[in-house]
């Protein structure tokens, strides 16, 4: 089992990278597409499209991983080390999906033209990254 763990918290720790170079890198692509020319705005749509193809594996990566490793490491919710900073890690990993589900809508209007939009963008990718890092604050108090 313990192999397996291993194996787990490997898969948890490269998805939690990878979610960490789209939190990151997103807002990086978002801020030039918004003063791009229309042709280079084609080029950077699709950069953004794939880094949150990317986005969406690392997440399905940690969401798949955590809790199997809840069993297989802790032997159930019941046996964690620190609950508390466990479920406020889970609050916020609730969080985080709102956060993405809102800032993914807004960035269509936005590519869509809508000006108010483009202008809110910037405060969604600030909330992700505040509550991405909040999540890995809970997660290294909880499990460190
Ligand atoms: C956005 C989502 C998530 C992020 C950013 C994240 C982040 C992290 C980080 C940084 C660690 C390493 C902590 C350390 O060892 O010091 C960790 C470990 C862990 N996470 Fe997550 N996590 C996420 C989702 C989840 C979910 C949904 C669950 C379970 C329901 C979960 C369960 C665990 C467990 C059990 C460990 C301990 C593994 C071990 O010590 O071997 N995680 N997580």
């Amino acid at each position: 089992m313990s192999f397996l763990n291993s194996i787990l918290l490997w898969l948890h720790l490269g998805s939690l990278g990878l979610a960490g170079a789209a939190t990151f890198g997103l807002p990086v692509v978002g801020a030039q597409l918004a003063r791009a020319e229309p042709a280079g705005r084609a080029a950077l749509g699709a950069v953004a499209m794939q880094i949150t193809k990317l986005a969406n594996l690392a997440l399905a990566g940690l969401l798949v991983t955590g809790p199997i490793m809840v069993g297989t490491k802790f032997g159930g919710l019941g046996k964690l080390p620190d609950p508390a900073w466990f479920w406020a890690k889970m609050v916020l990993v609730v969080v985080l999906l709102g956060v993405i589900h809102m800032g993914r809508a807004n960035a269509k209007k936005a590519m869509g033209g809508d000006g108010t939009a483009a202008a809110r963008q910037p405060k969604f990718a600030l909330a992700g990254i505040v509550v991405y890092l909040s999540v890995i604050l809970c997660a290294v108090v909880s499990f460190g």
